[in-house]
């Protein structure tokens, strides 16, 4: 099936197999391997992504199920001067990343959160990304990072 989806504000329409996630549309016919498979079965997180400004995990998500729709991706947040999105400049300032596979998902997660709530505690942070895990398992920095990048205080 024809599907058409406005990723990272450019529109692109593709002819993909009627089964395709939005995550092997994403990562192989639009290229943008930022954003991860990880389990594949909606437990990790690695593959989050905003739709229509909402985060989801899109391993569980069809291509079809966007078409129409927008998507935001890790590689959509920076600007195109490549000033990085406050999101993802807290996590470099607060070492939240370590392997870094989790990362993105971790980011959009976050923006999402900060959305709904711009000024969280550590335990609302904590709650709002239960979804995401990370292997390394080094959530107090990623917490720290969501905290710096309201623009609150990181009290360690
Ligand atoms: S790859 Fe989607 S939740 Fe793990
Ligand atoms: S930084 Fe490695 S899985 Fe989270």
């Amino acid at each position: 099936m024809k599907v058409s989806i406005e990723v990272n504000g450019r529109s692109l329409t593709e002819e993909v197999p009627d089964r395709t996630l939005l995550v092997h549309f994403l990562r192989d016919t639009a290229g943008l391997t930022g954003t991860n498979v990880g389990c594949d079965t909606t437990s990790c997180g690695a593959c989050t992504v905003l739709l229509d400004g909402e985060s989801v995990k899109s391993c569980t998500v069809l291509a079809a199920q966007a078409d129409g729709h927008a998507v935001t991706t890790v590689e959509g947040l920076s600007s195109s001067d490549g000033e990085l999105h406050p999101v993802q400049q807290a996590f470099q300032e607060q070492h939240g990343l370590q392997c870094g596979f989790c990362t993105p998902g971790m980011i959009m997660a976050s923006v999402s959160l900060l959305a709904d709530n711009p000024k969280p505690t550590r335990d609302e942070v904590r709650a709002g990304l239960e979804g995401n895990l990370c292997r390394c398992t080094g959530y107090h920095n990623i917490v720290s990072a969501v905290i710096g990048a309201s623009g609150q205080e990181v009290d360690r």
